[in-house]
């Protein structure tokens, strides 16, 4: 097997005195789509804000392609590949949609030909936003404005994109074209750990998935073992699997 794209080794973590996140390991392979599964409160932004430097572990790892990247900061984490589109997709109102992607791209330097390459990528593979790119934010519907988080993380050029609650809020209509949307992203070469609590996108997004529960890793496994576990649908899924039909 190759080595890994994304590697957390052990990790604790948490704010101040509170620990969260005990003795995490996860591992996301080059070219994959990962999910992230667990209930409110698990911990799974908590994941994804010390794999991103925004928390520093007490303990444990980070490594991406082997490189040690554990309390790097958040700049340098980016600058490495690794970028967090966060829950709440955090858009900067009163910028306009074109703005707001090139944003993505400040560590680059604004007005190289590659980024001016990459925001017509980024218009192109977000038709909607490329309607939209004069537009302020902050007027876009829910799912534009994750299409737009999504965009700004990939002004970036990362190689790997972390998605945050991807389609909490959203209609399943808006899910479906993200879900297509992501897969394209990903054969172009960029691999995606998402958070995701809907069993059918996780499904239909990603291969394997990691379940988080208080702070531990519970199971790991393809997301169809997972989906037909019955340990994993009872604690987990069955809510979703239940409004599925
Ligand atoms: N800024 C914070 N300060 C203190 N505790 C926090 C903070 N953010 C989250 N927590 C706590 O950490 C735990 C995990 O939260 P979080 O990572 O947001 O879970 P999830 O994303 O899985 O819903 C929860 O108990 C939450 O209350
Ligand atoms: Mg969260």
């Amino acid at each position: 097997m190759s080595q890994p794209l994304l590697s957390v080794e052990t990790i604790n973590a948490g704010y101040g005195l509170v620990s969260v996140l005990h003795d995490v390991s996860i591992s996301v392979m080059p070219g994959e789509i990962v999910c992230l599964i667990g209930s409110n409160g698990a911990g799974k932004t908590t994941l994804l804000r010390t794999i991103s430097g925004v928390l520093t572990p007490a303990s444990g790892s980070v490594r991406l392609d082997g490189a040690d990247l554990t309390g790097a900061g958040t700049k340098a984490i980016v600058r490495a590949g690794i970028v967090h589109v966060p829950e709440g997709r955090r858009l900067f109102a009163g910028l306009s949609v074109r703005e707001n992607l090139l944003m993505g791209a400040y560590l680059r330097g604004a007005g190289t030909p590659e980024v001016r390459r990459d925001l017509d990528r980024v218009l192109a593979t977000f038709p909607r936003l490329a309607e939209r790119a004069s537009q302020d934010a902050s007027t876009l519907s829910g799912g534009e404005q994750q299409m737009c988080a999504i965009g700004r993380g990939l002004m970036a050029a990362p190689r790997l994109l972390m998605i945050d609650e991807l389609s909490l809020g959203l209609a399943p209509k808006v899910v479906d074209e993200l879900v297509e949307t992501l897969a394209a992203i990903n054969k172009s070469g960029t691999a995606i750990l998402v958070v995701e609590q809907d069993v059918a996108t996780a499904l239909a997004l990603a291969q394997r998935g990691f379940v988080l529960d208080t702070g531990r890793i519970v199971a790991s496994d393809s997301t169809r073992a997972l989906a037909e576990s019955p340990e994993i649908q009872k604690a987990y899924l069955g809510a979703e699997l239940e409004l599925a039909g």
